[in-house]
């Protein structure tokens, strides 16, 4: 793939936060602006789901107002178009440790991650993981994550020392550090 050479100016990089409270309030209060948003994510949505070879798109505002455990931090450029976005939540998981103990849990995961194709690999996705671990108060090696991509392994290769996990019974990744 070409990867377009642009420089970013983080300072101008903005990210917001959504609930199913603050999805539920604007469409409430400012239906335009959630019809715009609602356009936006969708085609992000639909742009994460092509990455990951899902049939359809697992992050919507849709989904997001009907699931209260999750939040959606998403990211925004000039004129407050939307390059990315990352979606967690907490679940309840059975998780193994080293010792094949198994504990039922309910982590911080990772669902869904994605910075737009023109933008990735820019520093991007690091920018708006590390807000989300300052936000949530959580360190990567704690989280779960949800079906992760190659690509996202080599991201927390590259930035958090991931090096081993802990197989699990699931979907779900969890670092051999994790701790229970
Ligand atoms: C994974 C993703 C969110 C990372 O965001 P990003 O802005 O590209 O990441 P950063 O620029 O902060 O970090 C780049 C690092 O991420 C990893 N990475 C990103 N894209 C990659 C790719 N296509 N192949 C391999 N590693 C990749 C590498 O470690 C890379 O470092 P490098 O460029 O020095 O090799 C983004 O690449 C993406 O949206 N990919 C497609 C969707 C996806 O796989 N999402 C994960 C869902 S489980």
């Amino acid at each position: 793939m070409i990867t377009q050479d642009f420089e970013i100016n983080f300072n101008e990089l903005k990210i917001y936060s959504l609930t199913f409270q603050d999805i539920k309030l604007l469409k409430r209060n400012n239906n335009k602006k959630y019809k715009e948003l609602e356009v936006q994510i969708k085609e992000l949505g639909k742009e994460s789901a092509k990455w990951q070879n899902l049939n359809y798109p697992i992050t919507t505002l849709d989904i997001i107002e009907n699931h209260p455990d999750q939040i959606l931090y998403f990211i925004c450029g000039r004129n407050d178009i939307i390059i990315g976005y990352i979606k967690i939540g907490r679940k309840k998981l059975y998780l193994y440790d080293k010792n094949s103990t198994c504990h039922e849990l309910i982590p911080l995961s990772v669902l869904d991650f994605l910075i737009t194709t023109k933008y990735q690999r820019k520093g991007i996705g690091h920018f708006l993981f590390e807000f989300m671990l300052k936000k949530e108060n959580v360190i990567a090696n704690n989280i779960a994550y949800d079906r992760p991509s190659n690509r996202l392994t080599s991201f927390l290769k590259n930035y958090y020392h991931f090096t081993k996990d802990i197989p699990q019974y699931n979907n779900f990744m969890i670092f051999e550090t994790f701790a229970f």
